[in-house]
């Protein structure tokens, strides 16, 4: 071999071994690429999960501010994001609208403080003390676990004799019952002492919910603040408020506490069906309570003659009473008729043995007429 041939060679053998360290080179940057795009998007993957943990925390009425570093504002529009899509209840993830999902075979709701509450319950507005211990033992006998009574109605104490009975006679045991109570405007500038008078009243060393009863711009905030206080002290269970009518005003509220409140009161029954105050409550994971389910003392017959539904309580074998409150549970509102009755209390509890069909709820959401029976 010529020595011009061997070099040839030489060079020949260089140049390939050149390519094959070109190619290993080229091949190790796609290696590496691919690995840093893996990274970035696993990355992106984690502050996704992030956001949805944001998400739950928002509806399990904890600070927003205390779980992410995230704006408080940003949290926020991320939630009302999905209430503006128009899908909230379809969120598989949402606690927000999970923590609405009434239970229909156990008559619960899971609220977004944590504690279950029954959906039915007795209510005691306009009873006296002695006719609100009687509606109250008779419910607890008949299997209602739901009592709401307030400071103003001025039967606290009935109340709470009514559920002594009824645990003395082995009914039921107090954790198996649930006490909402309410703080009147009156008494916003202490309310600290206005919990301690009526856990007083009640006889009670803790409130299962306690709600402000009325908006009242000046002052609500601070005795919110006092309820707060007391939910970290466990004289209160949960918190919540009672006739905010307008979602500003709701909001108003919020942004100046810390406890998203669990549960707003407001007048709701065929009528009144308080659709917008609910669907802005989906994002807060607040339920609704019902008052004047039935339409208040003095209105009830109207309600109870509307044809529609007279009609599906004949087609049901029910009355008009049991299919408004059935109405309420399948529509999500918790209801709390009021009653002296021994009759129309247990009447009113026998509701979980029939259920509207699609068709009924709709012609029932048709009665709507967002009309109150109540000036206040
Ligand atoms: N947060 C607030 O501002 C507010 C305001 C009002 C009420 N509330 C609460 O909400 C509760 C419910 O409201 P409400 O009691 O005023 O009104 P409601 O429950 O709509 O109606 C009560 C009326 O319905 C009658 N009734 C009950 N069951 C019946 C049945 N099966 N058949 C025929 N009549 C029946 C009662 O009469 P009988 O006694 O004869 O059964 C009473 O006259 C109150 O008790 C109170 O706890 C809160």
């Amino acid at each position: 071999m010529t020595v011009v041939k061997k070099k040839r060679i030489g060079k020949e053998i260089e140049r390939r071994i050149l390519k094959t360290k070109r190619i290993s080179l080229f091949l190790l940057i796609s290696c590496m690429l691919f690995l840093l795009c893996f990274a970035v998007s696993a990355c992106g993957r984690a502050d996704d999960d992030r956001t949805n943990h944001v998400v739950e925390n928002t509806a399990d009425g904890v600070q927003n501010d205390s779980q992410t570093n995230e704006p408080e504002e940003n949290v926020k529009n991320e939630t009302v994001q999905e209430v503006d899509d128009g899908i909230p209840n379809e969120q598989p993830n949402s606690e927000a609208s999970e923590g609405q999902l009434f239970d229909l075979e156990s008559g619960t709701v899971m609220l977004n403080s944590g504690y279950e509450m029954p959906i039915l319950g007795i209510g005691t507005f306009r009873l006296s003390q002695s006719e609100a211990e009687d509606s109250v033992y008779w419910a607890l006998r008949d299997g209602y676990r739901l009592i709401d009574t307030a400071r103003i109605y001025g039967n606290e104490e009935g109340v709470g004799r009514g559920i002594q009975r009824a645990i003395d006679e082995g009914f039921v045991t107090r954790e198996e019952i649930f006490v909402t109570t309410k703080m009147w405007t009156d008494d916003y500038g202490d309310g600290a002492a206005a919990i301690d008078a009526s856990l007083d009243r009640l006889g009670l060393d803790y409130i299962d919910l306690m709600i402000l009863h009325h908006s009242a711009p000046e002052s609500d905030v601070e005795a919110y603040q006092a309820m707060e206080q007391a939910v970290e002290d466990g004289k209160l269970r949960s918190i919540g408020l009672s006739n905010y009518y307008t979602p500003e005003d709701f909001d108003r509220l919020v942004n100046a506490t810390s406890i998203t409140p669990a549960l707003l009161q407001n007048e709701t029954h065929p009528y009144h069906q308080s659709v917008e105050m609910k669907e802005h409550l989906q994002q807060y994971g607040t339920v609704m309570e019902s008052w004047f389910p039935l339409g208040g003392r003095g209105n009830t017959q109207t309600l109870f003659d509307d044809e529609t539904i007279s009609g599906i309580a004949t087609d049901h074998g029910k009355t008009s009473a049991q299919v408004i409150l059935r109405w309420h549970l399948q529509a999500g509102n918790i209801a709390i008729p009021g009653s002296s009755s021994e009759a129309h209390i247990q009447e009113n509890y026998e509701i979980f043995d029939f259920e509207l069909t699609d068709e009924e709820m709709e012609r029932m959401s048709a009665l709507d007429r967002n009309e109150r029976f109540a000036s206040y």
